[in-house]
């Protein structure tokens, strides 16, 4: 079969571990896929960098939108990040041409996913973001396809590495904050505005994500109570120790009499809770189905390695020809996004 040619646009952390995964395991996904994925063209900020891989067979675009009308280019992989601009336009420009887009943008798709995935959907596209939740923990096949029969009553979860590997280390080392975020920035973990993460707001972004798919509902990022890890000291953290707790960063969404409730903040968990010794880079992505009962998934959440791992698997889907609606419905049948507010209730 014809190889599946793909265009990157964007090779730091992510789009490195990609083209060095798609190189060193190329024969096993062959095997698996039935045909070889082969990147053709890239749009990256520096050419010249060692990224220990061969590209110089690759085509190179200055714009990332020329990835969309390159006729070598059958499938656009979105990784330069940001809510709006080019990656916006790129992805938009991609399904416009009919070809399909993975991407691990989950600022992009928590602000303008129902709309993405309506415009996917009516060009007949696919749009594959498994990277963008949860790391190299495939979440969204496993609420989207895995648990597609059950009706969940709540999703919740550690859903940002570079919080979660603070508080770890705060807690262990006794350092505190702005030096341990700074060793979270040396791996690779955090945003390029770290602050995304330690306010809490990326993990919203991915709650926004794991509603829409768990509860069948447009995206309502702004309806999302947020809090960061800020102001949390290493003394904080070793008293909930002492009283039996340990302090995590939760992304928690979940039916109530109200409506759909979404909230982002640091929570006490009991240290008989499994989910409190979920550690370091690692999340954890809990649901509860009315069928299968409770499901709890945990790996690394962040990282080259494992987020390669999850980009390429949907790659992978691509070139077998694997199709699920975008959101788990048909995007024009979602149910509004409207959340209920906070503060009356406590649902979850
Ligand atoms: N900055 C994110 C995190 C990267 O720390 O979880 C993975 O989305």
């Amino acid at each position: 079969a014809a190889p599946l040619r793909i265009g990157i646009a964007g090779l730091g952390t992510v789009g490195g571990g990609v083209a060095k995964l798609l190189e060193q395991q190329g024969d096993l996904l062959a095997a698996r896929c039935g045909r070889r994925i082969q990147v053709t063209a890239i749009s990256a900020r520096s050419r010249g960098k060692d990224r220990g891989v061969d590209l110089s067979a690759v085509r190179w675009h200055e714009d990332a939108r020329a990835l969309a009308a390159d006729p070598e280019v059958d499938v656009v992989l979105e990784l330069i990040g940001g809510s709006d601009g080019v990656a916006k336009e790129l992805i938009e420009q991609a399904i416009k041409a009919g070809k399909p887009v993975v991407t691990a943008n989950k600022a992009l798709l928590a602000l303008h996913g129902t709309a993405l995935a309506k415009a996917a959907e009516q060009a007949g596209v696919i749009l594959a973001y498994e990277a963008a939740v949860a790391g190299g923990i495939p979440v969204i096949k496993a609420l989207r396809e895995g648990l597609a029969a059950n009706d969940v009553r709540r999703v919740y979860g550690i859903l940002n590495g570079t919080c979660n590997y603070i508080l770890s280390t705060m807690r262990e080392s006794g350092r505190e904050f702005a030096d341990v975020l700074a060793d979270a920035q040396k791996m690779g973990y955090a945003e390029a505005d770290p602050s995304f993460d330690v306010d809490g707001i990326d993990a919203a972004h991915k709650l926004a994500i794991l509603t829409s798919v768990a509860f069948g509902r447009e995206l309502d990022f702004q309806g999302i109570h947020v809090e960061g890890i800020r102001h949390i000291s290493a003394l904080d953290l070793q008293f909930a120790e002492q009283l039996g707790y340990r302090i995590k960063l939760l992304g928690i969404a979940g039916r109530t009499d109200h409506g759909i409730e979404q909230r982002v903040h640091p929570c006490m968990i009991p240290l008989d809770a499994p989910i409190a010794h979920v550690e370091g880079v690692f999340n954890a992505v809990f649901a509860e189905g009315d069928s299968v009962g409770n499901v709890l998934l945990t790996g690394r959440g962040a990282g080259a390695g494992p987020t390669a791992s999850a980009v390429v698997a949907d790659l992978m889907d691509i070139a077998r020809g694997h199709h699920a609606p975008v959101l788990g419905i048909p995007a024009e049948r979602l149910a509004p996004g409207e959340t209920a507010p906070m503060g009356r209730h406590r649902g979850a």
